[in-house]
């Protein structure tokens, strides 16, 4: 069965960062510009897309986070979110979330979104913010499926001569 909870980057350990983010998509949003608005439309791609999260250093950004819950099945963590609480907005921002291939589609990221907002709701905020890219169209039909809504976008956001180069930055928000 499966359980989720709180877990203590300075009391114990556990692989978080070898976690396979990977996932590959046969569409995406693409994001067009229509003078000073912005217009998404889901659009096929051939060859699928195909990306992964990196993790190098996450143990040192762990450290800096509100929250961190682990999915496990057994003793198996099968996904895990960082969350951090912004005093200034009083926005929990959802830095990582990721279920492994073979356990997506169970339940484990609502459940892990669920406890998410219970963090929030204990943090005193007003609900979860995220950023995620116009290319992750399974996490964005996640997201809509979960109650996030679009709340902006950044098309500036990534270096063209970075990773995530072509790729636009969308803002996804859901109130408490
Ligand atoms: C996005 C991700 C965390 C979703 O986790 P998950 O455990 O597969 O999601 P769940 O099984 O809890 O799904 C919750 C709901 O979203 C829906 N959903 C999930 N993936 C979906 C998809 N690709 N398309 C449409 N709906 C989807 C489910 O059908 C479910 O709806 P329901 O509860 O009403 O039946 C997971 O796919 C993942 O780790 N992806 C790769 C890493 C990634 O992209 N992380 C996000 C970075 S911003």
């Amino acid at each position: 069965m499966l359980n989720i909870r709180p877990f203590n980057p300075g009391e114990e350990t556990a692989p978080l960062a070898e976690l396979d983010t990977r996932f590959t998509t046969e569409r995406i949003y693409r994001v067009r510009r229509c003078g000073l608005s912005f217009v998404l439309e889901e659009e096929p791609i051939d060859p699928p897309y195909r990306k992964h999260y990196p993790l190098a250093g996450l143990e040192a950004e762990l450290a800096t986070m509100d929250q961190i819950l682990v999915a496990e099945l057994g003793r198996k963590v099968v996904g895990f979110t960082a969350l951090k609480f912004e005093a200034w907005n009083r926005q929990v921002v959802v830095h990582h979330l990721y279920v492994a291939p073979p356990h997506r589609g169970c339940g484990a990221g609502r459940r892990l979104l669920d406890e998410a907002l219970e963090f929030a709701r204990m943090a005193g905020a007003r609900g979860l913010w995220l950023e995620t890219q116009n290319t992750n169209y399974p996490a964005i039909r996640f997201y809509l499926r979960t109650g996030f809504r679009l709340c902006g976008l950044d098309d500036s956001l990534y270096d063209p001569a970075g990773q995530g180069q072509g790729e636009v930055g969308l803002f996804f928000a859901r109130d408490l």
